[in-house]
């Protein structure tokens, strides 16, 4: 029997401050995934150049370079990586290309000098922030807090697994999705206010990372019958 199976097109992931460390550790799994990016920046040209870095490091690529802006208007998934700073500005600039959309908010509310401090904001979280500003006609998930971006931004594979809050289970598992297709392992972990606990867990990190001299400490779940480990 030939396989009539209708394949879904992959959605196009748009990935705002791209050009930043974390942004660009995900844009080159992503893209050498198969899955067409769009890197997004405030200054269209830096988007643009980082854009070509990755297409000439992984030859066909579907990837491109692009304001905030278009890339949110161009894209299915939008995947905030901007300082905790910055996030509500960016969100506000492109808050009307959202509406029906899905946002992978990956914002740790980290407030230096002290970023080894859970510092959470009033809102409980950044991502329960980014929800009340753009209400809920935006399905938005928190997931990636936990991962360094040293480790994306490495050719090996990574030993770390992602928390994925929202209030959506299908946008949960999209995002699962996402995570599986650059060989990590998601995990359902609750509504979207368990990320002030996923978001607040990176500063518990960083300070494992500075008392115990390690590059980029991440979480392992245990128990999982389905573990490979
Ligand atoms: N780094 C990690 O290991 C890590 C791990 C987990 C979570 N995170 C979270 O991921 C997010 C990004 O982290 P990162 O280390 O990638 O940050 P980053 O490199 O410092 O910045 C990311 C991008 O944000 C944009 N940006 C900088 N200042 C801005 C401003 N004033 N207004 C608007 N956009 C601005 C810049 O893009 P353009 O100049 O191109 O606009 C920059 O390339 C943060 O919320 C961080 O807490 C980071």
């Amino acid at each position: 029997m030939p396989d009539t199976t209708v394949k879904q097109p992959l959605p196009v992931i748009a990935i705002l401050g791209g050009t930043g460390s974390l942004g660009n550790g995900l844009a080159k799994r992503w893209a050498k995934a198969g899955y067409s990016v769009v890197i997004g920046s405030r200054d269209a040209l830096k988007a643009e150049q980082a854009a070509q870095t990755i297409l000439e490091q992984i030859t066909g690529s579907q990837i491109c370079g692009a304001d905030n802006l278009s890339s949110a208007k161009n894209a299915d998934i939008i995947v905030l990586t901007v300082p905790f700073a910055n996030q509500i500005t960016t969100l506000k600039e492109v808050q009307g290309t959202l509406k029906g959309k899905l946002l992978i908010d990956v914002t740790v509310p980290l407030q230096p000098p002290k970023v080894g401090t859970v510092q959470m904001p009033p809102e409980g979280s950044a991502a329960l922030r980014a929800q009340a500003l753009l209400g809920e006609h935006v399905d938005i998930v928190s997931a990636f807090q936990n991962v360094s971006a040293a480790h994306l931004n490495s050719s090996h594979a990574i030993d770390c697994d992602v928390l994925v809050t929202g209030n959506s289970r299908s946008a949960r598992e999209q995002v699962i999705a996402l995570i599986e297709a650059i060989g990590m392992r998601g995990f359902h972990a609750g509504p979207l206010a368990n990320s002030v606990a996923t978001e607040a867990l990176t500063s518990v990190l960083i300070s494992i990372n500075r008392h115990h001299k390690l590059d980029g400490a991440g979480i392992r779940i245990t128990g999982n019958p389905l573990s490979d480990g």
